[in-house]
């Protein structure tokens, strides 16, 4: 049933508190009965409400008033055109800034604004062409560990992808000589992460002076996590390098226009943003690519033959980055089906109108790239795997947000398509994957990166 817009009522204290409602969407009664739906698989609940009531729905809560936007110009609106109109002060990145601090993925404005100049030289050229030597260490031992294996085994390449990006992102953070205190680092941030995941589950999260066992654990992987970085840092200061020699150098290194720079706080919240926001992200698209290329043998055939013609079986360069079109096109396919990031949430810091419908100061506005990846108006047979739409240019860019857009846009974004075109070419050119006996596709379930329930067990046949 769709709500005609009146008002969004809720007993708050000894009050009813009235929002109006300024877009349809669920009654309060139907979003409760909904609730097990909603914690079962939230991605689906947010479809199906998008598919009932439009483009912009309003949920029953009035503290923040709470909207869907998958309305395409509104979504840019939030994102590009009227960012600035849009914070990160929402419960989302609240929750994930209990592991990560104040670091650049969760930091608000003003933050971020000192942040994003110190951070950015982590990034630059001579990292990315780093990375290409990162990728080939962790494909050479991914190979190493399939060799050992008869032909046609079967391997989880799921796990294989997990372990893939940690060991990616751990060595252009600290360099090839990964240290315990490296492992440490990430076992804790990784251990911390999941706490983090099942709060957002459950109904009502207790406040974290509370000494429940999940509050515990928490408590314990940060403080870990916090000796892990502290540790790390004053081996840094006893043997600084000359020349800095991976990202943890060069955020040591950063200093903006006055000469000041990140504080041992803010260089840990970055370390350990780093390590969450681009391990299981770049790891769950991988997954799913390799995925839909075991049910779409023909288009893994057209990225052997890629690779065959530009890698030839040998290690890549990272001038090869760029032509392999096939291997982008089927990371961006595979980022499209399966954004990692399925949701992005922001809070409105004045009134605006967003497909039609006015949204009050402080609402909570939630996007989904997973929604408007499958949006009708902006794709052609949205449900299809279908990677030629990205080399024949009638993919909507604007429309295809796996990395967010604007200024809030991931700074990751290419060293993600280096680490992903060059895996996928890579394993291509080895191994051709498909589902052992009895498997199929598997089943999606949104946590903080879309996951495939079971793993991802392929069979792997040398080529
Ligand atoms: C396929 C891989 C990746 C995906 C899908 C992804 C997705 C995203 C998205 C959607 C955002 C924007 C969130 C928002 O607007 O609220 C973002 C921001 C960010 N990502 Fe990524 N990311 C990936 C890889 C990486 C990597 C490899 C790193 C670092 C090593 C990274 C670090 C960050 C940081 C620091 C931000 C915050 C940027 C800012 O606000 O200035 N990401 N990412």
């Amino acid at each position: 049933m769709t709500r005609t817009p009146a008002e969004v009522r809720s007993f708050e204290g000894r009050r009813f508190v009235r929002t109006p409602a300024t877009a349809p969407g669920p009654l309060g009664p139907q979003m409760l009965g909904a609730f097990s739906a909603i914690r079962r698989n939230p991605v689906d609940y947010l479809e199906s409400t998008w598919r009932t009531y439009g483009d912009v729905v309003q949920f029953p809560i009035p503290r923040p008033p709470s909207y869907l936007v998958n309305d395409p110009e509104g979504v840019r609106r939030v994102l590009v055109t009227h960012g600035r109109n849009y914070g990160k002060s929402t419960i989302q990145y609240r929750s994930l800034s209990l592991v990560t601090g104040e670091g650049l993925l969760v930091a608000d404005t003003e933050a971020w604004r000192r942040q994003r100049p110190l951070v950015q030289p982590a990034f630059h050229h001579e990292t990315l062409n780093h990375l290409v030597s990162h990728v080939d260490t962790a494909l050479q031992r991914r190979f190493r560990e399939w060799e050992s294996l008869p032909s046609d085994a079967v391997v989880d390449m799921d796990a294989a992808m997990m372990t893939s990006a940690l060991e990616v992102v751990g060595h252009a953070l600290f360099g090839t000589d990964l240290s315990q205190d490296a492992h440490r680092l990430a076992r804790a941030t990784l251990s911390a992460l999941d706490v983090v995941v099942a709060r957002a589950r459950v109904p009502i999260t207790p406040p974290n002076w509370m000494p429940t066992p999940g509050n515990r654990r928490l408590h314990r992987a940060v403080r870990e996590l916090d000796a892990a970085v502290e540790d790390m840092l004053q081996e840094r200061r006893q043997n600084p390098s000359e020349v800095p020699a991976d990202m943890l150098d060069l955020l040591l290194l950063a200093r903006d226009q006055q000469g000041s720079g990140l504080t041992v706080e803010e260089i840990r919240d970055q370390i350990v943003t780093f390590i969450v926001a681009g391990h299981e992200t770049v790891a769950s698209a991988l997954t799913w690519a390799w995925a839909l290329l075991a049910d779409h043998p023909e288009i893994q055939r057209e990225l052997q033959r890629e690779s065959e013609e530009v890698l030839g079986g040998g290690p890549a360069t990272f001038a090869d980055v760029g032509r392999l079109p096939w291997a982008r096109a089927v990371f961006d396919e595979a980022l499209r089906l399966y954004p990692p990031a399925w949701l992005i949430t922001r809070k409105a810091l004045g009134p605006d109108s967003l497909g039609g419908r006015d949204i009050p100061k402080g609402a909570l506005i939630i996007l989904s790239p997973w929604l408007l990846h499958r949006h009708p108006d902006v794709w052609a047979h949205p449900d299809s795997f279908d990677p030629t739409r990205f080399l024949d240019g009638s993919a909507d860019r604007n429309a295809f947000i796996p990395f967010g857009s604007g200024l809030r846009q991931c700074i990751g974004r290419d060293f993600a398509y280096v680490e992903g075109t060059l895996m996928l070419a890579s394993i291509a050119g080895r191994y051709s994957v498909s589902y052992p006996t009895g498997g199929r596709h598997p089943k999606a379930e949104p946590l903080v990166t879309v996951r495939p329930v079971g793993g991802l067990p392929v069979r792997l046949t040398p080529r």
